[in-house]
């Protein structure tokens, strides 16, 4: 601690070893408001050197140094902003004007009482909070001031942090609630009596834990189904979750559904990561093309099951899961269990309750409440105002639709965006199904050439396939030819819109 040279006063000798050791400021003035010691944090702090302070009036060396720039940055201890352990140190801070701004030394000088104030230090852009402390002799009178430095400048950059972080999480959690809204939205929509069926299943076991598996055809609904026990549970307000098994590479899908703890794989994933069960926790999990998961992971899945509880990749520790669990198919898992690809004990504890959603072409009533469904959706979606007339919905009932409900979906979609006309024709219907004597004919001509056949065939297999699926991916998968292929040959053949 520097002090004025002659300085007598004894009892400050301690006080500055003690000065010097501690890690706030500490500046001294006399009760002409000369500065008779300063600590060297002080120094560090206001980036003022000793000699430009110790003999000098503190007004002086406040306007040099002090007077911030913004003096939005000035806080009165009284603020609601300010750190609540400076709260508790202040007492006083009263009589501080703002807008004509005090070193706090000499306020206090003149106040006689402790007062506290949290600025920035103009030469060190510090955020300080700056305490004077008034001493008085026998008679009273006030001898001289201490003051006090703390640097905040940590605390509110956390600070500062923090409210950004809260401000993400709340950001986050609005578009959670808005997607959580959207994908509640479609209602399992159907009139016939096997969907009534489904419908009354659904809401007699929506409220029990156990395992649901869903089964049916591509297309037909099982992941409405599976959405529609999720929202009529008791679970609906916590997450749900659904990982498709197949759409994931298998040397992922262990870390993607159990998570990995930190340090289980090196470089850039050295980090501890959370798996859909955990993030499912209290909630639904749906495992979707669950034929597709590899055998190592069905004995996990198995245990995890079981056990209630889950080990992440990388890890020792265990941890309590509660997650209701829901598995989809299109595969017939019996099958698989024959083939030595699904496990048997793990298909019996999935089918506790099995929910088997037939094919749309066993339960033609649905088509027409499904078609006015999804052309108010798409005529919403596209702006288009159009109508379906009777006799093209009856050209949709004699269909056999192999790619279900989505099939249907696809095709209103296509109908309400191609052709200008207000009034979807059973012609327009029949130009995209094939007219019902004609369909499944394979051109069997002699005056054709292979060439030609082959051309022709491979159309009608890509065409289909597309309009099922509704993209590429889904048409390759059914195919069994490469996505690009898919993408190229329909190029090639003319297929421009499915
Ligand atoms: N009953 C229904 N009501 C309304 N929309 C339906 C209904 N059934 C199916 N859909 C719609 O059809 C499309 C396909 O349904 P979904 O994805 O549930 O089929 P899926 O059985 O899971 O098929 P995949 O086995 O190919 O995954 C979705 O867009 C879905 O919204
Ligand atoms: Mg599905």
């Amino acid at each position: 601690m520097y002090k004025k040279a002659g300085m007598k006063d004894n009892s400050d000798e301690s006080m500055f070893l003690i000065a010097d050791a501690i890690s706030d400021g500490v500046y001294v003035i006399d009760r002409e408001g000369t500065v008779t010691a300063i600590n060297k944090i002080y120094s560090e702090l206001s980036g003022i050197k000793e000699e430009n302070i110790l003999g000098k009036n503190m007004e002086d060396v406040w306007k040099n140094h002090y007077v911030p720039a913004d003096s939005d940055v000035f806080v009165v201890l009284e603020n609601e902003s300010m750190p609540s352990y400076a709260e508790m140190i202040v007492k006083s801070g009263n009589g501080y004007d703002v807008d004509n701004p005090y070193p706090v030394s000499i306020l206090t000088l003149k106040k006689k009482t402790k007062i506290s104030v949290i600025t920035t230090l103009q030469d060190t852009d510090k955020i300080v909070l700056m305490t004077g402390i008034p001493v008085f002799d026998e008679g009273g009178e006030i001898k001289k001031v201490y003051t006090i430095i703390r640097d905040l400048t940590d605390l509110y950059d956390m600070k500062k942090k923090l409210s950004e972080a809260e401000n993400e999480k709340k950001r986050f959690i609005n578009e959670l609630k808005y997607h959580r809204k959207n994908e509640l939205k479609t209602d399992l929509i159907g009139k016939s009596r096997q969907v009534a069926e489904i419908r009354e299943t659904v809401y007699s076991i929506a409220d029990a834990d156990a395992t649901v598996l869903i089964t049916g055809e591509t297309g037909v609904g099982k992941e409405i189904v599976a959405r529609e026990l999720y929202k009529n549970s008791n679970r609906k307000n916590n997450a749900y979750v659904k990982i498709n098994c197949s759409a994931i590479p298998e040397t992922l899908l262990e870390s993607e559904l159990f998570g990995y703890e930190k340090g289980a794989f090196t470089g850039a994933q050295n980090k501890e990561k959370l798996g859909l069960f955990e993030i499912a926790d209290n909630g639904t999990l749906l495992l979707d093309e669950i034929g597709e998961l590899p055998m190592h992971l069905q004995s996990k899945l198995l245990r995890v099951i079981q056990e209630k509880e889950l080990r992440r990749v990388g890890g020792e520790k265990t941890r309590k899961i509660d997650v209701r669990i829901i598995a989809a198919t299109n595969q017939d898992l019996k099958q698989l269990i024959k083939t030595g690809k699904f496990r048997e004990d793990l298909y019996y504890r999935l089918n506790v309750i099995p929910l088997v959603i037939p094919p749309l072409r066993e339960r033609k009533e649905d088509i027409s409440v499904l078609v006015d469904f999804f052309a108010d959706r798409f005529n919403k979606k596209h702006s288009k105002s159009k109508f379906i007339d009777r006799y093209a919905v009856d050209s949709m009932m004699e269909y056999d639709w192999p790619g279900n409900v989505r099939e249907l979906e696809n095709i209103i979609e296509r109908l309400m965006i191609i052709g200008t006309g207000n009034i979807i024709m059973q012609s327009d219907i029949e130009r995209i199904l094939g007219k019902s004597t004609d369909r499944k004919k394979v051109d069997d001509s002699c005056s054709s050439t292979l060439r030609a056949a082959v051309d022709k065939l491979e159309k009608e297999m890509i065409a289909k396939a597309l309009s099922i699926h509704g993209n590429t991916y889904g048409a390759a998968r059914e195919l069994g030819i490469n996505q690009s292929t898919v993408v190229r040959k329909a190029k090639a053949l003319g297929i421009e819109e499915w």
